[in-house]
């Protein structure tokens, strides 16, 4: 649809920006924080360095300072479980309560709003040599964990995710268990571990935090059919409801989705769902969506004989295709960053729309945003392909709250550089750069590149003219 005007954002829309753990903290083993998963991680790119990744823990004020700069209104981080509770589920680490309440406190001076993922892709390593998600004690654990982030820092923290992409965690398992990965049938009997989890969590939250909101946070993409072949749209269908909406339908409907509990059927991998699980997640009401959005996905129908899948790398945005349910497919409308992963800004609107549709809660965009090798040269970064971007998914985002969809601030990925998931610091996404590489970690200067002006001016005008 065209409109003759578009609407304005919001004036109180969060224009933000996100980061994870420990993407960006480092001091993987200081002040008494256990091992999670990550920090035993071995990428098969040879990327192993989220040690020390962009050093947040020691240069907090500096970067929070940055944010003002930029004009955040707020910043979507997560705690690293690991720091809080060692172990997972044992003693309480004082300095890591410490840690995020100074991070807190700085926020909050600047009016910066802090929002905050309980757990993002970090789980304790103790809780995964235990068994991790498929385990039903981890549903105890993080629930134990999360009381103790409401106790903390519920007074000041008033948005809060449960888990960060958790279909990701199940499709693309690799980087999330070191050593020996899952089958999908422990996959998704954690999967459902981790719904339980989640709904006791949205509900405790409503309990503790006084005006807290709280809702998941999955990688939600719409999925094209590659031609109008009916069998193509069957495919996408199931893609969509397997990859998107199993995770959207229970935590806003409590349920499975049917087509996704007849695909579990069919192959075996129903989890077992104990007294009370569907109640509680039928019980727990998220306030708000949080959706992470790179790209849309383009399927054909499958051929089911033996070659539907085509495993690729462990890469979250590359679709390998499943036999019998779907093919990947390419899309010559689109644009394909260095990395491979499509480009497809209107497909952010299709996306936006769809979620609204399905569901009508409030949606915060907590990821969006390129990866790219970005060149420091003479202490500057010209990123404009970086601003492009950015610019044509804030517009298409416009679009989306005049077709009616309400959505209530956008963080872009990622506040500063930090270690991406495959690709270390060879794919960058911050607006502010920080000077170290793969092996050498120079003095980790950071660098304001050509997006963080822009991007300032931006939220300075609300979005006025984009
Ligand atoms: C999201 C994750 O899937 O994509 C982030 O939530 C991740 O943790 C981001 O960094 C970008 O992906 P990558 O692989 O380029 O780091």
């Amino acid at each position: 649809m065209f409109y003759k005007e578009l609407k304005d954002f919001p004036d109180n829309f969060l224009w933000g920006a996100s980061t994870s753990a420990y993407q960006v903290e480092g001091a993987y083993n200081e002040d008494g924080k256990g091992l999670s998963v990550q920090d035993v991680h071995e990428a098969p790119e040879g990327i192993t360095d989220f040690k020390v990744a962009s050093d947040h823990y020691h240069r907090y004020k500096e970067d929070v300072a940055l944010m003002a700069e930029l004009g955040l209104k707020a910043y979507r981080f997560s705690i690293a479980w690991s720091r809080i509770i060692p172990d997972g589920d044992g003693e309480v680490n004082e300095k890591g309560i410490e840690f995020y309440n100074n991070l807190i406190n700085e926020l909050v001076k600047y009016h910066i709003e802090p929002v905050v993922t309980i757990y993002h892709f970090d789980l304790p390593l103790e809780l995964h040599k235990k068994g991790g998600w498929a385990n039903r004690n981890t549903i105890d654990a993080f629930v134990k964990y999360a009381k103790i982030l409401f106790e903390n820092y519920g007074d000041r923290v008033k948005y809060w995710l449960t888990i960060n992409e958790q279909n990701v965690m199940i499709n693309h398992p690799n980087a999330m268990n070191p050593g020996k990965v899952p089958s999908k049938k422990e996959l998704y009997q954690g999967c459902h571990n981790m719904f339980v989890a989640s709904a006791r969590v949205t509900l405790l939250c409503h309990e503790m935090v006084e005006g807290g909101k709280i809702g998941p946070a999955p990688n939600i993409t719409a999925i094209y059919p590659e031609k109008c072949n009916p069998a193509d749209v069957i495919a996408a269908d199931n893609w969509e409801a397997i990859r998107c909406w199993l995770y959207l339908d229970i935590a806003v409907h409590g349920r499975y989705n049917n087509l996704v509990w007849a695909y579990l059927n069919e192959k075996g991998y129903t989890p077992e769902i104990y007294d009370g699980d569907m109640e509680v997640i039928a019980k727990a009401k998220p306030d708000y969506l949080g959706i992470n959005y790179y790209a849309t996905a383009t399927v054909a129908a499958a051929k089911n004989d033996g070659t539907d899948c085509q495993p690729r790398n462990g890469d979250q945005q590359i679709m390998i295709g499943e036999e019998g349910v779907y093919r990947a497919a390419k899309n010559d409308y689109l644009e394909i960053t260095d990395f491979g992963w499509m480009v497809d800004s209107i497909g952010m609107r299709v996306t936006l729309r769809r979620i609204y549709d399905r569901y009508h809660l409030p949606l915060l965009i907590t990821e969006n945003g390129l990866g790219a090798k970005d060149e420091l040269v003479d202490g500057k970064i010209h990123d404009q392909y970086r601003i492009d971007y950015l610019q044509r998914h804030f517009h298409q985002t416009k679009l989306a709250l005049t077709d009616g969809v309400e959505i209530i601030g956008y963080c872009p990925w990622s506040f500063i550089d930090l270690v991406s998931t495959h690709q270390g610091y060879g794919k960058r996404y911050g607006f502010v750069y920080v000077d170290r590489d793969e092996d050498d970690l120079k003095e980790m200067k950071r660098y304001k590149k050509d997006s963080f002006y822009w991007y300032q001016q931006v939220i300075k005008e609300n979005a006025k003219s984009i």
